[in-house]
């Protein structure tokens, strides 16, 4: 049984970075598949709250799944009994996860070394999951040099998946190399179930394209979504939406808002909200327009998410809102974390940021580099 996805870009598990609120606000601009948060199998088991929380979804998400980390083929199937009691249309298998912690209790990308064992913890899902697809997210190999996805996507197959989602590098390269997705593209031509290519897409013309080359089943995109939420409705239409400065602030706002829905709007929440949105701040610091024209050449080279080309424009830091929005100082992303916060409406909010912008410049602030994509720890 194939995944029968209602749509092939999906967005990625982002411990962290997926959670509900930003996952609700990933749907507003066309998400149609979301995944939580990883969730330990073995703290599921033990009724952890903190982890059973990972489960939770919003209404909106109409075909979201469970991501769980497991090393036995009896945590596996408990996993998913406890995924599908929270309403999971789908539950994946981490076999990606590069954190010294994980991989040295089996989990993430040491079962990549263990094909076996692999398979067994598959299988036990998928017997558990009856008719509830399962899929298992990779990364091409463990090493660099022995790369093992072939073999591996065998054993998932013929362990009953129903579809295989590749991160198109090893854990040793963690994101130092560009995503190969020519290696993704030749599992997809090896294997009889849909190949799920992953790594590097930030635009929607990159999207198109590594699906071409690779003729791959869809597409998951994970710092992309961190970087600019509503790729999913670019890729959609297939143009670059190019939302300027207040735009941002708007869609910011709105995330901040589904946070205090959330996470409640009294002090512990508050105190959530400040955290998580900071945190996005690291990621929204790094947008950049990059629209086809002057862009997509350089695409097909190298992968726009790696390129130390792109940074602001100085015509772009000429404008105050602007240059802030692309500071990557983080006492500033708490305080634009706070302003939103505090902002009942974005167009308060964008009142509020563009002062703030213009005091900034007044004064003379050196603004920060955002440096070039990271990775939260993931790599
Ligand atoms: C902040 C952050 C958190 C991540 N959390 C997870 C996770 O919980 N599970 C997982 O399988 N991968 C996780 N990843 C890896 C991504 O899902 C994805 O495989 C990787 O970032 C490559 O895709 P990209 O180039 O589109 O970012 C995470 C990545 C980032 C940047």
């Amino acid at each position: 049984m194939s995944v029968s996805w209602p749509s092939p870009v999906v967005l990625a598990p982002l411990t962290k970075g997926g959670t509900l609120p930003f996952r609700r606000l990933c749907v507003g601009f066309g998400a149609q598949v979301t995944c939580s948060e990883m969730a330990y199998a073995h703290n599921l088991a033990r009724g952890l709250g903190r982890e059973l929380a990972l489960l939770r979804h919003h209404d909106d998400e109409r075909c979201f799944g469970v991501q769980i980390a497991a090393h036995k083929p009896e945590l596996g199937a408990e996993g998913v009994r406890i995924a599908l009691e929270h309403g999971a249309k789908w539950v994946d298998l981490n076999c990606g996860c590069p954190i010294h912690d994980t991989v040295k209790r089996g989990m993430g990308a040491r079962l990549l070394q263990r094909p076996q064992t692999l398979a067994e913890v598959t299988r036990a899902m998928v017997e558990a999951a009856g008719e509830v697809p399962i899929t298992v997210k990779i990364r091409l190999g463990y090493r660099e040099g022995r790369e093992n996805a072939e073999e591996i996507g065998k054993r998932v197959q013929d362990a009953g998946a129903s579809a295989l989602i590749v991160h198109g590098r090893t854990r040793e390269q963690r994101y130092s190399r560009a995503a190969d997705w020519e290696a993704i593209g030749r599992l997809q031509r090896q294997l009889d179930l849909p190949v799920y290519g992953n790594g590097d897409v930030i635009t929607w013309y990159e999207a198109e394209h590594r699906l071409k080359i690779s003729g791959a089943a869809g597409v998951m995109v994970a710092r992309g979504a961190l970087i600019k939420p509503w790729i999913f409705q670019e890729i959609a239409e297939g143009r670059e939406l190019c939302l300027d400065g207040p735009a941002r602030i708007e869609v910011y706002h709105r995330l901040a808002t589904y946070m205090k829905d959330y996470f409640g709007a009294d002090e512990i929440g508050r105190k959530r909200t400040l955290f998580f949105l900071s945190w996005h701040f690291g990621f929204f610091c790094r947008y950049l327009p990059l629209p086809r024209e002057t862009w997509e050449a350089r695409s097909l080279e190298h992968p726009l998410m790696q390129t130390r080309d792109a940074s602001p424009s100085p015509h772009q830091l000429d404008d105050p809102l602007e240059a802030m929005l692309a500071d990557g100082d983080t006492d500033l992303h708490r305080a634009l974390a706070e302003l939103l916060w505090a902002s009942p409406s974005a167009r308060e909010a964008i009142e509020a940021a563009s002062a703030l912008a213009q005091q900034r410049r007044d004064e003379g602030t050196a603004p920060r580099s955002a440096g070039r994509v990271n990775s939260g720890g993931w790599g």
